[in-house]
């Protein structure tokens, strides 16, 4: 078997044009859509995803703003400014960057973010919504892994999902998703023993640990879907993922490439929501 690949760039492209009618739609009733990021320090590839965050923003019509301070910043400094633009009705989305310098303790960075404005989705309030099923801003990785799984049709109902990795802004909110979706979901982590006996009962498997291979072809089950969060170097420096892309494709259904995969999804995501709390604020 081959697997039909899932295209993140297509489907990122169509989501953002959907954000695009949107904004259009808000700026006719006289809102603009206004999304402000915060980095701090010179962390370089912090730079490189603020500049893409900003970037993807202008070119759907919303407005972003990137505010960039010396990694010296006091901390008492960077939560006034964020209960500045708390207080901004003009501003409907805001986004630390993290990682933060070691002297800040990013939790309380983050909560001080009005959970109406949390885009990034990484609020305690945020989290609690999506384990509850209330309304609320999900993390952009794993709900752009979810639109995926939309894209190509797939019906999650009684499925078995395997979500490989525990981390508060993927693996679990990935996992409170496809449960959310009627999944039968199993997290398995760094501590999980024979991980391949679990995947080979996988409907569809989501990777997302950080490292090489961690899902090989002997691991998947035939037809299953396979989507990879994974974005590491290889040994020449190129690209990949978590999954052993050229072995697995032989096996599963459908597949995410890396890159051109979740990567794209995440950043139209945070687009999404960001669309979403101006809309929000706006009713
Ligand atoms: N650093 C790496 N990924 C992310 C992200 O999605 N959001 C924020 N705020 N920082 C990050």
């Amino acid at each position: 078997m081959t697997a039909q690949l899932i295209d993140g760039n297509a489907l990122a492209k169509q989501i953002r044009e959907e954000v695009a009618g949107r904004t259009q739609a808000l700026k006719a009733r006289g809102v603009q859509p206004r999304l402000s990021i915060l980095l701090v320090g010179e962390d370089p590839a912090s730079q490189v995803y603020t500049k893409h965050k900003v970037n993807d923003s202008t070119q759907t019509g919303l407005e972003a703003t990137l505010e960039t301070y010396p990694a010296t910043l006091p901390e008492a400094d960077l939560l006034a400014r964020i209960r500045a633009l708390n207080e901004d009705p003009s501003v409907h989305g805001i986004l630390v960057q993290l990682p933060l310098p070691k002297h800040m303790d990013s939790h309380k960075v983050i909560e001080t973010i009005s959970p109406a404005k949390d885009v990034d989705g990484f609020h305690v309030a945020s989290a609690g919504a999506l384990m509850v099923g209330q309304p609320g801003f999900w993390p952009c990785t794993p709900y752009g892994c979810l639109k995926m799984l939309d894209a190509i049709g797939y019906d999650l109902t009684g499925k078995h999902a395997v979500v490989i990795g525990r981390s508060n802004i993927v693996g679990k909110p990935m996992a409170l998703m496809l449960l959310g979706r009627d999944a039968t979901v199993t997290v398995c982590h760094s501590r999980t023993r024979d991980l391949k006996s679990l995947t080979l009962q996988a409907d569809v498997v989501v990777a997302a640990v950080g490292k090489r291979n961690v899902l090989t072809a002997d691991m998947v089950k035939p037809g299953a879907v396979v989507i990879d969060v994974g974005m590491n170097r290889n040994d020449e420096g190129k690209l990949c993922g978590d999954v052993d892309f050229a072995g697995v494709q032989d096996v599963a259904g459908w597949i995410t490439p890396v890159p051109g995969g979740v990567g794209p999804m995440t950043r139209a995501m945070l687009l999404v929501n960001t669309i979403q709390a101006a809309e929000r604020a706006a009713a």
